[in-house]
């Protein structure tokens, strides 16, 4: 059962603004995107980053892939289709977090350009931060901290991203990461000194 448009009063233009909300944290909100493969090092990544910029008095909210797929998209699977509706939601609710000037870091396989692009339309383009976690197949594999890619190779986990369904280099990213040349802390630094400068404190 769907909502008729002429049902639904919207009250945006009655309520407090992003600009109010970002006053009261004193920073600007954004997203910050993180894409690649499994294992590729960007939960590892964003928790870290999130410890280093709630140490400085920034709020952060982290969304990750495996605890939204237990709790709000614990219905989809791996299918385009399911993919497609995943980021979809995970867009929208970026969208809350930035409107209340939470700073958000997104950490979401995200394959391809299409859903990349469906998430950067929805944020909308001069919110989204696209960071690119490169981290070959070969090291991913080779780690395979969940197990997940030898049971791929196996087949038993069908369109597992980088093995039996795509993984496309993004087109055009804001920073990009290779965790196997660098130290956690020195992947760290470097996500810190190109971010700060775009959530900076408000006085
Ligand atoms: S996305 O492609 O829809 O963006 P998402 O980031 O939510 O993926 O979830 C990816 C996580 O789910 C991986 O880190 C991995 O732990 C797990 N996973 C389980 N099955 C698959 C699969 N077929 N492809 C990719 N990741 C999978």
């Amino acid at each position: 059962m769907s909502n008729k448009p002429e049902n639904i009063t919207p009250i945006f233009a009655q309520m407090l603004t992003r600009s109010d909300k970002e006053k009261l944290l004193s920073q600007h909100s954004a997203c910050f995107w993180f894409t690649g493969l499994s294992g590729s090092g960007k939960s590892t990544l964003a928790i870290e980053l999130e410890k280093e910029l709630h140490k400085k008095g920034y709020l952060i909210k982290l969304l990750d892939g495996d605890n939204v797929r237990t709790g709000i998209n614990k219905n989809l699977g791996f299918s385009e289709t399911d993919r497609n509706e995943n980021i979809r939601r995970i867009a929208e609710i970026n969208k809350l977090f930035i409107e209340t000037g939470v700073i958000t870091i997104s950490s979401f396989v995200s394959p391809t350009n299409s859903l990349r692009n469906l998430a950067r339309e929805i944020i909308g383009n001069s919110n989204f931060y696209l960071v690119y976690i490169n981290t070959s197949l070969n090291v991913c594999e080779t780690r395979d901290v969940k197990g997940l890619y030898s049971k791929a190779r196996k087949g038993e986990i069908p369109d597992f991203t980088g093995i039996s369904a795509p993984f496309e280099e993004p087109e055009k990213a804001f920073l990009e990461i290779n965790t196997s040349e660098k130290s956690i802390s020195e992947c760290v630094n470097i996500l810190i000194k190109n971010i700060l400068p775009i959530i900076k404190k408000i006085n």
